[in-house]
């Protein structure tokens, strides 16, 4: 069967990769971006070849999206399935206190989005949202699972929340649309994904690789004394997608937390990252503190593994090796 899969913000670190996953198990892909956080080159090596479709297009731009609407009209007779997966966001942490750009973005594009896709008639649409949404609350003995109760902080604490709080209505916006049989879909709750190449370094590994690269020095939170958290890598999260797509049971509106369970501290993430740059001596200072920052996030992904064949397949030692010797080779 012939599978068309429409990808919104196609070249970040989830879309590049679903697409070139996609691709190489012989889907098509329709793909755009408005380069917000990223750039074309993170899909080069696929940008040539006639199942990859990609457009500068912006999810916030009315026309653009009527334009992406009526070419897939105009393609559906052609696909046995069409798949639209949400990646679009607004999403390094910086932005997490921005309600402003979080929601328009995140809450508003991803319903018109989804609106979209029930239009056109789409098989599926995957939301992808995220572990912040576990907020305060967000490890416990085993890890948090989609069932338990959140611990919100609120405005009164920190405008961090806007994100977790603007993604979880996402989901309900994806549990409605398929509890009254307008689409089949779920939403994924990914923790701290990273990926080999990513190029602004603004999540903590690729801060901590090319601080230690530049200076043999690296600047932290205070929180990073304290903080554990767990990473994974994109090749996974993005198998995870696909895992959900092809699973029998699995697009019935609910949430499924997608995380390994490799737990360590910041400070051991310096270690590793160090030891993968063949560093011995490094400096570690603390400046800033963030608050409403979890001291750890430990996910249960007990659910998806029941219900599909997914498990995290990249460890934290290969990652982190792979990360530094990008950056490394970058330097030279
Ligand atoms: N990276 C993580 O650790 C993580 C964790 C939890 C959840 N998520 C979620 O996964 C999804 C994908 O995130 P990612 O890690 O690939 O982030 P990313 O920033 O690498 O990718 C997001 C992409 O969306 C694009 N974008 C932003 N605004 C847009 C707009 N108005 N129109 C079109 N494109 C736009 C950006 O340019 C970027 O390429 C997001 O929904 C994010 O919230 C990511």
């Amino acid at each position: 069967m012939k599978e068309l899969f429409v990808i919104s913000g196609v070249t970040g670190m989830t879309g590049n990769e679903l697409a070139r996953q996609i691709i190489a198990k012989g889907g098509t892909v329709i793909g755009f971006d408005n380069f917000f956080a990223s750039s074309l080159h993170t899909i080069q090596d696929i940008l040539d070849q006639d199942a990859m479709n990609f457009f500068e297009w912006d999810i916030n731009d009315e026309m653009a999206m009527k334009e992406l609407e009526n070419r897939v009209a105009l393609e559906k007779d052609n696909y046995g399935r069409i798949v639209y997966i949400n990646c679009a966001a607004v999403v390094h942490t910086e932005y997490f206190y921005d309600v402003e750009a979080t929601f328009q973005t995140n809450v508003l594009g991803m319903r018109s989005f989804l609106e979209q896709a029930i239009r056109v008639g789409a098989d599926a649409y995957i939301n992808c949202s995220t572990s912040e949404v576990y907020s305060m609350q967000s490890w416990n003995e085993g890890g948090v699972s989609e069932e338990d109760y959140i611990l919100f902080a609120t405005a009164e604490h920190s405008q961090r929340t806007s994100y977790a709080a603007g993604k979880l209505l996402t989901e309900f916006f994806m549990k409605d649309a398929v509890d009254k049989g307008k689409i089949k879909g779920c939403s994924l709750r990914f923790a701290n994904v990273y990926s080999d190449n990513e190029l602004y370094a603004k999540h903590i590994i690729p801060h901590i690789i090319t601080s230690l690269l530049e200076k043999q020095s690296v600047t932290l939170l205070e929180n990073s004394r304290k903080n554990k958290r767990t990473f994974l890598h994109n090749f996974d999260s993005c198998q995870a997608v696909l895992a959900v797509i092809e699973g029998k049971n699995t697009l019935d509106g609910s949430v499924y937390n997608v995380a390994t369970e490799e737990e360590v501290s910041i400070l051991e993430l310096v270690d590793i990252c160090a030891k993968a740059l063949n560093l011995e001596d490094y400096q570690i200072e603390f400046e800033g503190y963030r608050s409403a920052d979890p001291e750890r996030r430990l996910l249960s992904s007990k659910k998806l593994r029941e219900r599909t064949n997914w498990s995290p397949m990249v460890s934290l030692n290969e990652g982190i090796k792979r990360c530094a010797d990008y950056h490394m080779s970058k330097k030279d």
